[in-house]
């Protein structure tokens, strides 16, 4: 059970909702003005002389942010002695981490903004702040810097440590032909004719993402081997075309609403024959075994509100499987958290009709 807080601790965690935003940017600002990394040169600690010696930093900087990294259980500080913390050794050493601070810092912050206004309208209207465009899938390859390598980082990061144990998975029954669902710049498709030789893929995708796996697969010598079908997902005249073993969607679903993951997941139906696997992969909010993992998902959420659509979530696995069944297919097999990731495979198939 959830220890009650007393009212002096509850209202401290208020405080900490309220002034969250300030403190986030004096992390940024410790990492980017490099006193952090200095302060986690020296594990048993540096005195903050050195700091000022040693750093283009002024002494009203380094002791703000300071003052404000040790209420963050960022840093320890002794007298004159400063010491990084397990928490400022994640924020300095840990991927998850620095992929998640970026993309918050250069995707997410400004547009957060609009929070209440995303909701209301179920438009991303803090998408504005980085370009013109009515979801931010359009808007994907052509991003400002830095937003644009936050964005790539972050989405990598999640996908590339599923895709050893998914490669595994769905080269089991040796596919011929894959499709690949929002295939992005390509690299699950890549992987894929990494893994085996022989095997043929489809990326399917908007027309700006496409351009930029074409260019990939280009440089990869595999133009051979991997067709590109431009199509619009939310457009349901166009259909996605017949012949696949596999239909592959990588974190592909949760970029939707629970309608429109059913007339996708409808189209794949019209697609796919008894033969046919379709293969979801996802990280379920509800399926984690880390509270971090649970913790970040759920913001996630919040992303696509603001920046990405205004109306798509990270789901809960029984939801998914519900529209799953809404569509007409069943799931087979469930391979819970596969590798060192967060996520989920579904494998798929039509329901037997009766
Ligand atoms: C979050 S990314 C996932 C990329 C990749 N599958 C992975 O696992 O990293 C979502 C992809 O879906 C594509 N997408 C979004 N909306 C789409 C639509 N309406 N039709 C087709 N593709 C779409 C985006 O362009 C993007 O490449």
């Amino acid at each position: 059970m959830k220890k009650e807080l007393s009212a002096i601790e509850a209202k401290y965690e208020a405080q900490k909702i309220a002034f969250g935003p300030i403190y986030f940017q004096s992390v940024v600002a410790l990492r980017e003005l490099g006193i952090l990394q200095f302060i986690g040169e020296h594990r048993r600690g540096v005195a903050v002389d050195a700091i000022l010696e040693k750093l283009d930093v002024s002494e009203y900087s380094v002791h703000l942010l300071l003052e404000a990294a040790e209420v963050l259980g960022v840093v320890d500080i002794e007298g004159d002695m400063v010491r990084i913390s397990k928490v400022g050794f994640f924020l300095l050493k840990d991927e998850m981490t620095r992929v998640n601070i970026n993309f918050m810092n250069d995707v997410c912050y400004l547009g957060a903004k609009n929070m209440t206004e995303s909701f209301v309208k179920g438009k991303p209207e803090g998408l504005k702040v980085l370009g013109d465009w009515p979801t931010i899938y359009e808007g994907l390859s052509v991003l400002p810097e830095p937003a644009k390598t936050s964005w790539f980082e972050f989405d990598h990061y999640y996908s590339d440590n599923a895709f050893p144990d998914a490669l595994k998975i769905v080269f089991r029954k040796k596919p011929g032909l894959i499709f690949d669902i929002g295939g992005n710049t390509g690299k699950w498709s890549f992987a894929c004719c990494a893994h085996d030789p022989e095997v043929r893929i489809k990326i399917l995708d908007l027309p700006v993402q496409l351009k930029v796996a074409k260019a990939n697969a280009t440089a990869k010598n595999l133009l051979d081997r991997i067709e590109f079908h431009a199509i619009d997902l939310l457009d349901a005249d166009q259909k996605i075309p017949q012949g696949a073993d596999v239909i592959w969607m990588s974190q592909f679903l949760d970029c939707f609403s629970k309608e429109q993951i059913v007339q996708i997941l409808e189209n794949a139906y019209q697609a796919a024959s008894p033969e046919t696997t379709l293969y979801i992969l996802e990280p379920f909010f509800d399926n984690q075994n880390y509270p971090a993992a649970h913790y970040s998902l759920v913001a996630t959420s919040l992303y696509f509100t603001i920046m990405a659509n205004g109306n798509s979530k990270m789901y809960r696995i029984g939801v998914m499987k519900e529209l799953v069944d809404q569509a007409g297919f069943e799931v087979v097999e469930t391979y819970p958290l596969i590798g060192d990731s967060y996520h989920t495979i579904l494998e798929c198939r039509k329901k037997q009709q009766a």
